[in-house]
């Protein structure tokens, strides 16, 4: 039998980066209706995750770039044929539809955590529209995440991998398999 060699794929840095944000989200989620100091201070660690984990797509290593994982309409659309058909191919950092669910988190977090922090500006407090926004970019973020981890499950399970294992260990089995 082939010598299974496992690689590093996600930093030690991307990997808390990923789990302190999904749990401060699912905090800032579960806290928000009463928009209480916990449910702030969730909001603004989801903020400071979002901030960091942009400026690493930018200078971080190879997986970690949006240039690794960020497709044309033309791949995205391939690889979403072959997806549905259950032979899409094995990627060792993110998969097309993936990145761009990634964008859409990022971009989602961003919006709740950005609105929340103008809602309670003297400015803002009680602004009918950034209170729709963070009401919205909140229900969006539960939708995206919805789909995100059921993606992250079909994935896995097409390649025989265990892709939450990855992002808690940051290893892959390496290609060719
Ligand atoms: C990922 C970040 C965040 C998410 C997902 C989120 C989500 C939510 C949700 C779902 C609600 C309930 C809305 C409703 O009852 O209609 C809410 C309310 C609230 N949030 Fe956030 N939030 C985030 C960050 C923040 C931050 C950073 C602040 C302030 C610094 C903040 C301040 C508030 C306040 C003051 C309310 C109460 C609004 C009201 O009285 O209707 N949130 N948030
Ligand atoms: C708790 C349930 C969640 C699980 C099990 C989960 C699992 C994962 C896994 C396995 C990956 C890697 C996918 C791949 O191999 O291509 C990933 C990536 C990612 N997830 Fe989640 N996720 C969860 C919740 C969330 C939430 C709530 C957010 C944001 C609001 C989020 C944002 C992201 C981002 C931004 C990435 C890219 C990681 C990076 O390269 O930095 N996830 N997730």
């Amino acid at each position: 039998m082939a010598h299974r060699v496992y690689v590093p794929v996600w930093s030690p840095l991307i990997r808390i980066l990923h789990w302190t944000l999904a749990a401060s989200v699912l905090i800032a989620l579960f806290t928000g209706h009463d928009g209480g100091s916990l449910h702030e201070a969730a909001g603004y660690v989801a903020l400071g995750c979002v901030i960091v984990r942009v400026a690493l797509g930018f200078v971080g290593a190879t997986h970690a770039r949006f240039s690794d994982f960020l497709f044309g309409p033309k791949e995205v659309l391939a690889y979403a044929r072959d997806f549905i058909r259950g032979r899409a191919p094995r990627f060792m950092g993110h998969n097309p539809l993936g990145g761009w669910m990634i964008v859409a988190l990022l971009g989602a977090s961003f919006l709740a955590s950005a609105s929340g922090v103008l809602f309670i500006t003297e400015a803002y407090w009680g602004d009918e529209f950034v209170g729709w926004l963070h009401d919205a970019s909140g229900t969006l973020i539960v939708a995206l995440a919805v789909f995100h981890v059921l993606g992250v499950a079909a994935a896995s399970w097409s390649h025989g991998e265990n892709l939450i294992a990855a992002m808690i260990t940051g290893r892959k089995l390496q290609e060719p398999r």
